[in-house]
């Protein structure tokens, strides 16, 4: 275990980004022309351009450096091969042998995970045709019209942002929703809209003792046999989980229960039974082509030197960035209306991997970890935040996504969307200099001192890094190949700083606190020392609540 900042690499990155030395993009544009070429990089139908980065060569080659000195080939390895790398949890992680298509074994302890990864595969394959030929049905024999998986963080971001990202692919006779948050409003809209005898619920929770998720099951299962009786549960509640034990200890049969198991972190595991709300909007050799594209990728992260290695250069850009350019977050980008909820997903596997600020072997970390992330769909973002990305005091690299085809062949729609994502990278890398401000303005008639005035509003810094990620259609195959490129950066980064990306005990202390606090909330129990602001709060809602 090796803190970043003594490595030689991190050392010589650190002169290399002295402003003063540093080129502009411009410049590097204008002296090199081969510059797409050289900072890009293909797979398959999915481009990665990252020559909008202020990064040359030299520069790039000192981040492969800090790469190897920090040992993510061996990480690489060490998670490939079932090592519990999840230090603070003694656990595994394979999310890639979920979407292992090869006759490889994986083994955790020694033993081979992959005859029971199949299993569960087959009996997701079946139930989901099950569902969508109408062979499974409700307790008075109607098919299910309408699924609601309930999950919440990784048992609820994955399949819903995969079920928008593929609704193209959905049949308008089967809805699948998502409930995930504990306020009730959350389920009442969404029961509204479905009927009890043809709704199917896929309780989704890696432990079975998530709070939020078990208030949704309890409110979805009562509202249920409050209309068709108790016989009725097992005809529309199926479990997905890894605690058999607390799936019957909540009334479901553990016949109608999908297990995984504890290698899979929560936030990794679209891939396993918890995408079959996926499986069963999608149909199953959608799903499948899903996870032959993630495994594609998982492939070329694996065996790609690390040069010509899209993960690990997305993820060394990203470095580059955050630690020694100072870019504090980061904007996922995309022009793709199916992928809306694409950064809310990857605000859960970047930030809850690595927002973490102890090193592996305990120490505070002394150097800027995972960023804050946000993004928008594009073009809905420029007229929101983008003000800031171009003008603002702070560094906010840009991850730009879009499809080349759409699946919804509107008149020019397209093209206006990608002419706009295309201005928008090379917007942020130019900018807009004093002498092309001063020559707009004088063209648009303005001289003397209302120019003068108006000069240093109109004026771009540029210099603001960005990446393109580029693909034919966002299809199953190329979905699974961005989320594990993702996947992958995160596992990356998480190396070179040195920390955990696969425990999130950050979540712990709220959930604590809010067991303690939920009785003062009724009005007749004493309220437990507390801050004077909590006290207060706590004080005010049970008067405007009885009051
Ligand atoms: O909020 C923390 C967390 O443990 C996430 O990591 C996880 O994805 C989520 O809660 C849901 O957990 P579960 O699937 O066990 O209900």
């Amino acid at each position: 275990m090796t803190h970043p900042t003594t490595l030689p690499a991190w050392q010589a990155l650190t002169e290399k980004a002295d402003p003063k030395a540093l080129p502009s993009m411009r410049e590097l544009f204008a002296t090199d022309p081969d510059r797409f070429a050289t900072f890009s990089l293909r797979l398959d139908d999915l481009l990665l351009d990252y020559s909008k980065n202020r990064i040359d060569r030299e520069t790039r080659a000192l981040l492969l450096d800090l790469a190897r000195q920090a040992g993510v080939e061996a990480a690489r390895e060490a998670m490939f091969g079932g090592e519990p790398i999840n230090l603070t949890e003694h656990r595994s992680v394979l999310h890639v042998a979920l979407r292992n298509r090869s006759d490889r074994p994986v083994r955790v302890g020694g033993t081979d995970v992959m005859p029971e990864i199949r299993a569960v595969l087959a009996r997701m394959k079946t139930f989901s045709e099950r569902v969508r030929s109408g062979a499974w049905r409700g307790a008075t024999g109607k098919p299910i019209r309408d699924v609601v998986n309930i999950g919440i963080g990784g048992s609820d971001l994955g399949p819903a942002m995969v079920a928008d990202a593929l609704k193209s692919y959905q049949r308008p006779d089967l809805a699948v929703h998502f409930l995930s948050n504990v306020d009730g409003t959350h389920a009442a809209e969404i029961l509204k809209l479905c009927a009890p005898e043809t709704t199917l619920f896929i309780v989704a929770s890696k432990t079975f003792t998530t709070q939020e998720t078990l208030a949704n099951a309890r409110t979805a299962r009562d509202w249920l046999v409050s209309a068709l009786g108790e016989a009725a549960v097992e005809h529309h509640f199926v479990a997905l989980s890894t605690n058999a034990k607390a799936v019957a200890a909540f009334g479901i049969d553990t016949a109608n229960m999908f297990e995984f198991w504890d290698w899979v972190g929560g936030r990794y595991s679209l891939w396993s039974a918890i995408g079959l709300s996926i499986a069963v909007a999608i149909g199953f050799d959608r799903f499948e082509e899903m996870l032959g594209g993630a495994y594609a990728m998982d492939e070329h992260f694996r065996t790609a030197p690390l040069e010509a290695n899209m993960p690990v250069l997305l993820a060394l850009v990203g470095v580059w960035n955050a630690n020694f350019l100072g870019a504090e977050a980061i904007a996922i980008l995309p022009y793709d209306q199916y992928l809306h909820r694409l950064p809310a997903y990857l605000q859960q596997l970047d930030m809850e991997s690595n927002g973490k600020s102890t090193s592996r072997d305990g120490h505070p970390v002394t150097w800027s970890t995972g960023p804050v992330l946000f993004g928008e769909p594009g073009t809905n973002g420029q007229h929101a935040f983008y003000q800031l990305i171009h003008q603002g005091s702070r560094l906010v690299p840009c991850d730009f996504l879009a499809s080349a085809e759409t699946h919804n062949p509107l008149g020019n729609h397209h093209l206006l969307l990608l002419s706009n994502v295309l201005a928008q990278a090379e917007a942020l890398m130019r900018g807009k200099t004093e002498d092309e401000a001063r020559a707009e303005l004088t063209k648009a008639g303005l001289s003397g001192a209302e120019l003068e005035a108006q000069l240093p509003h109109r004026l771009f810094p540029g210099n603001r890094p960005s990446n393109t990620l580029l693909y034919r259609s966002l299809d199953p195959r190329t979905l699974g190949m961005l989320l594990a490129l993702y996947e992958h950066k995160v596992f990356v980064q998480g190396v070179i700083w040195d920390i955990n990306s696969f425990d999130q005990w950050g979540v712990e202390l709220g959930k604590a606190l809010a067991k303690a606090i939920l009785p003062e909330l009724s009005g007749d129990t004493p309220v437990t020392p507390h801050d004077s602001s909590t006290a207060g709060l706590i004080a005010t809602i049970r008067t405007l609540r009885t009051g």
